[in-house]
């Protein structure tokens, strides 16, 4: 597929739109969910126990390819934004030559943070300079500047280079491994959720504003909000609630990663109807990457679109920090789009902040008092998410 061609990937978006539509108007009909074999108990344990957490932390969010940003974060040499929410401060920076690389964000000479700022900062710098002694480094890393350079005669220059990371730029997506170690192989990570990424285009993707929300709760305990439409009718009475199904989804498994298609009420007018009439329309659906990232791709009013991008971490075993970015996906095309997708941020943050954070907050301090033998259940209906606990459990090699 060559980038250069639009059609191919909109055909591509049209057709997953119309395979999914063709198992929406399924379930639709049957009123039944695609559903697990069986409802999955979990211990309350899998979100509150400090030894689960710390396995989690080191095999999962230092040890893992995370989605660190969009190429649309930095589209120029010298652009750079920060990734600090796995664990140690990175900069993600745009060299001269183009490739994205990822940096320990701390100067080799005392150690100093070189970019002062937290998450989600970006910023365009032609050299970094550190503020402590004013130490100089350019876009990849290289050490360049050095004052009193005599006074460091026998440290190898190059050896005082920033300590780079694994980084890979795959599909517009920006991975990186925040604890170093092997390189990361971005096509074999995605695995068959690479081909449903390809047709998102996200190298296109242009940042639109971006912040953070907060749960006290586990990670995992938020990130469970994401995967099921179960709570659709109540928790989002007034939004979602309104325009989609409760409790109807589609489901594909692709490797540790996931998609899902909640359909909205309109799939009620393809019931019935041969499909030869059916409209034409965009593809939209919620994507899941292991093990962190839900990338929300669609519209959230008809014909308008959006990519929204929600990275969870754990801020300790009980505190949840959420980086959420919302993009124009092939670009801001007007003040008014831009005005769009600013408020699609605000209307998303509000619901996600006020209520699937709030009922994550208030029922992860519940569990922190619950009995001993207390187990939380995944329903049939919630599959989704008791797939991602399986990948998880398995990835840490502690059971569930
Ligand atoms: S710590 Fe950066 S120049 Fe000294
Ligand atoms: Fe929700």
């Amino acid at each position: 597929m060559s980038d250069r061609d639009p059609m191919i990937p909109l055909e591509m978006r049209r057709s997953m739109a119309r395979a999914a539509q063709r198992r929406m108007v399924e379930v639709v009909k049957a009123g039944q969910t695609e559903a697990a074999p069986a409802p999955l108990p979990l211990h309350k344990s899998v979100y509150t126990h400090a030894d689960r957490f710390e396995a989690e932390r080191q095999k999962l969010f230092l040890g893992e390819p995370i989605v660190a940003g969009l190429s649309g974060d930095i589209p120029n040499p010298g652009d750079m934004f920060l990734f600090d929410a796995a664990g140690p401060s990175i900069i993600v920076s745009r060299g001269k030559d183009g490739v994205a690389r990822a940096f320990l964000n701390m100067c080799t000479h005392r150690g100093a943070k070189l970019i002062e700022e937290t998450e989600p900062y970006s910023g365009h710098h032609a050299r970094l300079t550190c503020p402590f002694h004013a130490w100089t480094f350019d876009p990849a890393g290289k050490l360049v500047g050095q004052p009193s350079k005599a006074a460091f005669a026998g440290c190898e220059v190059g050896a005082r280079n920033l300590i780079e990371l694994p980084c890979a730029e795959h599909l517009g997506l920006i991975f990186v491994r925040p604890g170093g170690g092997e390189p990361i192989d971005a096509a074999t990570h995605l695995g068959e959720m690479a081909p449903v990424l390809a047709a998102l285009e996200l190298h296109r993707a242009t940042p639109v504003k971006k912040g953070i929300m907060t749960a006290d709760s586990n990670w995992k305990f938020a990130l469970d909000t994401y995967g099921e439409g179960y709570h659709f009718a109540t928790l989002h009475a007034s939004t979602i609630g309104q325009t989609h199904y409760n409790d109807l989804a589609v489901l594909d498994r692709l490797g540790r990663n996931h998609r899902i298609g909640f359909p909205d009420k309109s799939i009620a007018d393809l019931v019935g109807k041969a499909e030869s009439d059916w409209p034409v329309t965009d593809y939209g659906g919620v994507h899941y990457l292991f093990p962190n990232t839900v990338i929300f791709f669609g519209a959230v009013t008809p014909g308008v679109f959006f990519t929204q991008v929600f990275r969870l971490f754990p801020d300790g075993v009980g505190k949840t920090r959420c980086q959420f970015a919302v993009y124009a996906p092939f670009g801001v095309e007007s003040d008014e789009h831009l005005a769009m997708c600013e408020m699609a941020y605000d209307a998303t943050a509000t619901v996600v902040q006020t209520e699937d954070y709030r009922v994550a907050s208030t029922g992860y301090a519940n569990l922190m008092t619950a009995p001993d033998d207390f187990h939380v259940v995944l329903g049939a209906n919630e599959a989704a998410l008791q797939t991602v606990h399986h990948h998880i459990a398995n990835t840490i090699g502690m059971p569930l």
